[in-house]
């Protein structure tokens, strides 16, 4: 009998991430969860349709992608998908937006995807597999304050495509996509109840990717724009 392929899946423990973890699960896909909270990453864990395992972890650090690879072969003997979900949306002025500001947000948003796409490049090429950039309409749509959260995706998209040319003759497929408003904790204190409201719920994230993870192989999936119906914060506008 085959292994069930394997996912890992970063940011596992809620949002995008755990609605991507719960959707590949229910495909029967095992599933690696990353984050910083192993509190959050174990109650995920634990329901999910399909097995899982956890693994702490702070991806900004050096070193870390590597033991995440590494882990995973161990206890499951291949990779067949990475997520990347772990992220983070901070604003900040240009005026406000200082080093630290700048190296927080695109040191998880960007320079720990390319570090765990590295690592696992040759574990994704053994077996064919696929790599999902969970970007940001930031990446294509300028919106004030946003200085390094859409340097941070628009470096994404671009990381994206010189993966989609560099992994097509290893057989790694390569999804980026670049959804706007999600409601989930990232809009903690950021978004009143309404507005949260129309946002795109987090679940249709996770079904979509697990859809397009199962599309054809022969079908190359460029960076795809998402975005709620109906703008959510033009509905509040008095
Ligand atoms: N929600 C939206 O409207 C929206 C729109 C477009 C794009 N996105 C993107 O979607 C992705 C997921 O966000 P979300 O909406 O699902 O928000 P979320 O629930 O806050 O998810 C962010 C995840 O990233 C993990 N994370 C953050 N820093 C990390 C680090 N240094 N190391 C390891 N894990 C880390 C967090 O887990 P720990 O805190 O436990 O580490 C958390 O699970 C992000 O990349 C975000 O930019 C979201």
């Amino acid at each position: 009998m085959t292994a069930a392929p394997v996912a890992v899946v970063t940011g596992g423990g809620s949002g995008v991430g755990l609605a991507c973890a719960t959707a590949l699960a229910a495909r029967g896909m095992r599933g690696v969860l990353v984050g910083r909270r192993e509190d959050r990453l174990r109650a995920a864990a634990s329901e999910l349709t399909a097995p899982a395992t956890v693994l702490a972890a702070d991806l900004t650090q050096a070193g870390e992608a590597e033991r995440i690879v590494s882990e995973t072969l161990d206890a499951h003997g291949r990779i067949d998908v990475i997520v990347h979900s772990a992220g983070t949306f901070d604003k900040a002025s240009v005026a406000e937006a200082d080093d630290d500001h700048w190296r927080r947000v695109t040191d998880i948003n960007l320079g720990a995807v390319m570090a765990l796409t590295r690592a696992g490049w040759e574990a994704l090429s053994d077996s064919g597999g696929q790599i999902v950039l969970i970007s940001s309409v930031a990446a294509v749509q300028a919106f004030e304050g946003n200085a390094a959260y859409a340097a941070s995706k628009g470096g994404l998209n671009a990381l994206g495509e010189v993966l989609r040319l560099e992994g097509r003759d290893r057989g790694i497929r390569v999804i980026t996509l670049c959804p706007a408003q999600i409601d989930t904790e990232l809009w903690d204190g950021k978004a009143p109840d309404p507005v949260r409201a129309r946002m795109m719920p987090a679940a249709g994230m996770g079904e979509l990717v697990a859809d397009l993870v199962e599309t054809d192989r022969r079908i190359d999936i460029g960076p795809v724009v998402i975005r709620p119906v109906r703008d959510p914060w033009a509905e509040s506008e008095p």
